[in-house]
């Protein structure tokens, strides 16, 4: 059994005054790689969100244990300091400011201590080429103009520069092609090792066949109504979320 990293007890989450997450419990090992599964609007992103420390999504009950340490109160900055990472739904476009100046203010912030700027601009390059993304993406504003495909590989572009301990993507595949869909299970992988461990949103069976998935959770009517191994996934495809429930 693998160091516990995060552990959510009986966590109760509103958004604008409404009851969304229920007493949700959750445990991540070290290493390990969750998916989470769920109707829509069921509260997955807002159970992301909540990890994470958006202000927006209020707790209302439980705990959120992160290495050892409740972080239920924490701001979401000090979280990132922790590890701990998000990649959004529908990833924001920022004009003003580019993606290489978000990314170097992001590490800058996480480590606390000033960057090599050279040094760091190899790395970006670097990391750029692994994803097909063209050089000059880094001076674009982020995410101004890009296509939903491009958003997404910026977002496993941060991955792979903050190297977080714990990353949340939620739904990182959509509106991603093929080849997309692939360079982004790369990326993913070339961050992932038996330290930092993965919660990813995502009903794209293709993605999953990319990952080494240890645990499937499904959330509904606020709750995780069924855990269970990487077998799910095929089982939920087939059947829907039916099929998981009725031998729960
Ligand atoms: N920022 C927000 N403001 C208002 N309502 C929200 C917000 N985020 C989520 N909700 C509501 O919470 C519910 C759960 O949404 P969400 O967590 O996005 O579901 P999922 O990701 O599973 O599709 C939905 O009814 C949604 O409308
Ligand atoms: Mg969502």
């Amino acid at each position: 059994m693998s160091e516990q990293l995060l552990k959510i007890e009986d966590l109760k989450v509103s958004v604008e005054e409404k009851k969304i997450l229920d007493g949700v419990c959750l445990e991540i090992g070290e290493g390990e790689v969750h998916v989470l599964m769920g109707p829509n609007g069921t509260g997955k992103s807002t159970l992301v969100s909540a990890i994470m420390g958006d202000p927006r999504y209020s707790v209302d009950g439980g705990r959120i244990v992160f290495k050892g340490e409740d972080i239920t109160e924490e701001k979401a900055d000090a979280r990132a300091r922790r590890g701990i990472f998000l990649s959004f739904q529908t990833p924001e476009e920022i004009p003003g400011i580019s993606l290489e100046n978000f990314i170097r203010t992001a590490r800058q912030a996480i480590t606390g201590t000033p960057l090599k700027v050279f040094a760091f601009k190899r790395e970006l390059k670097a990391e750029m080429d692994k994803l097909g993304m063209a050089p000059e993406y880094a001076e674009r504003y982020l995410n101004v103009g890009f296509s939903g495909g491009e958003k997404k590989k910026a977002e496993i572009l941060q991955l792979l520069m903050l190297k977080p301990s714990l990353a949340l993507l939620d739904e990182t595949d959509s509106g991603l092609d093929v080849d997309a869909v692939r360079t982004v299970t790369e990326g993913i992988n070339a961050w992932h090792n038996e330290h930092n461990s993965l919660l990813i949103i995502t009903h794209n069976a293709k993605i999953l066949e990319g990952l080494k998935v240890d645990k499937v959770h499904v959330l509904e009517g606020g709750r995780i109504v069924k855990t269970g191994g990487a077998e799910l996934i095929g089982e939920i495809t087939e059947g829907g979320f039916n099929a998981v429930k009725e031998d729960n």
